[in-house]
């Protein structure tokens, strides 16, 4: 079979797990689509740096040539423009496109989905909430039968890693900040993060997902945590309360509400428990009840993982009209006798 021309828009903390998946599970991931992915090209702002397991004859700063030699495009470089561009432009030629950019999808998103339909091409967007949490798929497939009431979110890891270690450890903030910049959690402009308005993009994309509407980043309230003192902290914990950072969905009598702001979790709930740069989306809906997806939300590996589930199905699509191959799931390793556990 004719390989899928693979090009990746960005080669940082993402991306580099991105090249490192494509790369180390090639021969898996062609049995899964049922054609070799063949990475075509890299682009970066910088050529000339060293990267570390990436082949430099793959790198160029000529982003929109890359985009107009690919069937999937790959886009982990974050920002607006020329994000925004080069994914209508990859829309234009026909390509698929997986993005990891709440940001842009928050802004952008109903221009970006419009031009997709009229390409009659899709946009993936799994890693763009929650890292490697499911929980686009879950609100866009699972649930679209049954009708959601209200979305509470845990959707910014750096924010939660900071809040985790300001109350378990007793950090200052800045440190915990800085610790969350070292490990790859927080955005490139880290304000985007304490702020809320990460979060508010994130609340903007599960709102519309959640509720079949369209929320925008404007329609958000954002607060974000930098006016959480320790004395909160305190006072949180012997009411019997943590202080987490919620995005927060929900259809009431006026419509769809969606915020971010600091809230007194009781420790008694599901998300109370949820550490570090860890992220869990906590959905009630009428008929399935209450359900909670929970995982690693932030980083360059957990956010890959996501990015490549969505180049598979995308992948999946362009070579089988969605339909897998499906004895290929189980092709990978063989099966241990049964009386070997
Ligand atoms: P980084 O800042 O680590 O990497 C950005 C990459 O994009 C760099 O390689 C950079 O090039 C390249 N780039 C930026 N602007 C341009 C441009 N104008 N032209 C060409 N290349 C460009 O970001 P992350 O990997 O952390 O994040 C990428 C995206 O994924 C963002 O949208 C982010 O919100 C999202 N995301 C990130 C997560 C995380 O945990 N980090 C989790 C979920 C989503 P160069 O290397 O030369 O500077
Ligand atoms: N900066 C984001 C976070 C990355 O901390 O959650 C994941 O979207």
């Amino acid at each position: 079979p004719v390989a899928l021309r693979v090009a990746l828009l960005g080669c940082g903390v993402v991306g580099t797990q991105v090249v490192r998946l494509l790369t180390d599970q090639a021969d898996d991931l062609a049995a899964r689509v049922g054609a070799p992915l063949e990475l075509v090209g890299i682009a970066v702002r910088d050529t000339a740096r060293e990267r570390p397991g990436i082949d430099p004859a793959l790198l160029t700063d000529d982003a929109a040539g890359l985009v107009a030699r690919a069937d999937i495009v790959v886009e982990v470089m974050g920002g607006l423009e020329p994000a925004r561009e080069l994914i209508l432009a990859a829309i234009e030629a026909g390509a698929s496109v997986v993005t990891a950019n709440k940001a842009l999808l928050a802004q952008h998103g109903p221009t970006l989905y419009e031009a997709a339909d009229r390409a009659g091409v899709d946009v993936y967007f799994e890693a763009a909430v929650a890292g490697a949490v499911p929980i686009i798929r879950p609100l866009r497939e699972s649930l679209a039968g049954d009708k959601v009431r209200r979305v509470l979110g845990i959707v910014n890891g750096t924010t939660n890693y900071i809040l985790d270690e300001m109350a378990s450890r007793g950090l200052s903030f800045d440190a915990a900040l800085a610790q969350a910049q070292e490990l790859g959690y927080a955005e490139a402009d880290p304000t985007a993060d304490v702020e809320g308005h990460d979060a508010a993009a994130k609340a903007a994309i599960l709102a519309s997902l959640a509720f079949h509407t369209r929320v925008g980043l404007d329609d958000v309230a954002c607060e974000g945590i930098t006016g959480v003192s320790a004395d909160d902290m305190r006072w949180a914990a012997e009411t019997g309360h943590v202080i987490k950072l919620l995005a927060i969905a929900e259809a009431s009598a006026d419509g769809v509400l969606a915020r971010v702001h600091p809230a007194l979790v009781p420790l008694d709930h599901p998300l109370a428990g949820v550490r570090g740069a860890f992220n869990a989306v906590f959905v009630e809906s009428e008929a399935a009840g209450a359900l909670m997806f929970y995982g690693q939300g932030a980083g360059g590996a957990p956010t890959a993982s996501a990015v490549l589930g969505d180049v598979v199905s995308a992948a999946r699509h362009r070579v089988l009209g969605g339909k897998g191959p499906v004895e290929s799931w189980y092709a990978d390793l063989p099966l241990a006798p049964a009386d070997s556990a």
